[in-house]
């Protein structure tokens, strides 16, 4: 238990990693940890596309901003929210899926993800490093092409895998009693907001981020810089489109 917590507690994410490869067998056993998950239903609603393929990173590498992790880890894992596979299984046991709706997406997407926190907590226990990339919601229509994913499937996040090459400092986190509420959800005040974010905004990294995004508070690095209304809007709007062509919009 101890050991778990440690691994939990010590974590970081990585973006760097060494040109050595993942072998297949240590791959194979970290997705079997992730399949052993919890899933809804037991119905398994999701995929997981490994890339190794040097031409293939290369195409996803744009897709993903060009973050450099995606050709420079050697495995590109894209959990994907799947209810092609189920359905067709349905269709063959005569038995008439409806899952062509938003909340069957939702279902589909958190088992995807449930999956793939699991495969980044098994790859860290292994000493591996992961990222997360969330750039694969703003361009799933992009991803699905590459990735050749048929209706009923849609990609829900992308994470790099590989043996580190860095060990950046650990980020801050809030206080826990900023996320955590007792028995019903007590809403925040403005002097408790103050004092949940003091210790954030009071970090020299959070001074110097201001500083070299040319800002006056931390807030406004996130809602004038990384997460702008117009492109959540944009990308908001992409990824409805994406939802109804796959096949996810009740029709
Ligand atoms: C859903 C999700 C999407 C993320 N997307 C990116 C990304 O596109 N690029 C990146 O460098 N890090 C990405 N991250 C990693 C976060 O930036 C990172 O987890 C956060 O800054 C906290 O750092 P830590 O994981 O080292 O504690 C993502 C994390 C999550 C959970």
């Amino acid at each position: 238990m101890d050991n778990i917590r440690d691994l939990l507690l010590n974590r970081r994410t990585i973006r760097k990693y060494l040109s050595d490869p993942v072998d297949d067998e240590l791959l194979t056993g970290l997705l079997e940890s992730a399949c052993r998950t919890s899933t809804t239903g037991n119905m398994q609603v999701y995929s997981i596309i490994v890339t190794r393929d040097e031409i293939i990173k290369k195409e996803l590498l744009p897709l993903h901003f060009n973050q450099n992790m995606v050709t420079e880890a050697p495995v590109i894992l894209t959990f994907c929210a799947d209810f092609n596979r189920f359905s067709k299984w349905c269709r063959l046991r005569d038995a008439e899926p409806g899952y062509d709706n938003f909340l069957s997406f939702m279902t589909a997407a958190i088992d995807a993800l449930i999956a793939a926190q699991t495969l980044c907590i098994a790859a860290e226990a292994n000493g591996l490093g992961i990222c997360y990339l969330g750039t694969t919601t703003y361009m799933a229509h992009k991803i699905i092409d590459v990735l050749q994913l048929p209706k009923g499937v849609v990609p829900v996040t992308t994470v790099t895998l590989g043996w580190p090459a860095e060990k950046p400092e650990q980020t801050d986190r809030l206080p826990l009693e900023a996320v955590v509420h007792h028995e019903v959800y007590r809403d925040y005040t403005d002097a408790g907001i103050e004092e949940l974010y003091r210790g954030k905004e009071g970090r020299t990294d959070s001074a110097q981020f201001i500083r070299e995004n040319n800002k006056t508070t931390l807030a406004q690095v996130f809602t004038d810089v990384r997460y702008k209304k117009d492109d959540n809007v944009a990308f908001s709007k992409m990824l409805l489109r994406v939802l109804n062509d796959q096949g996810f919009m009740n029709q």
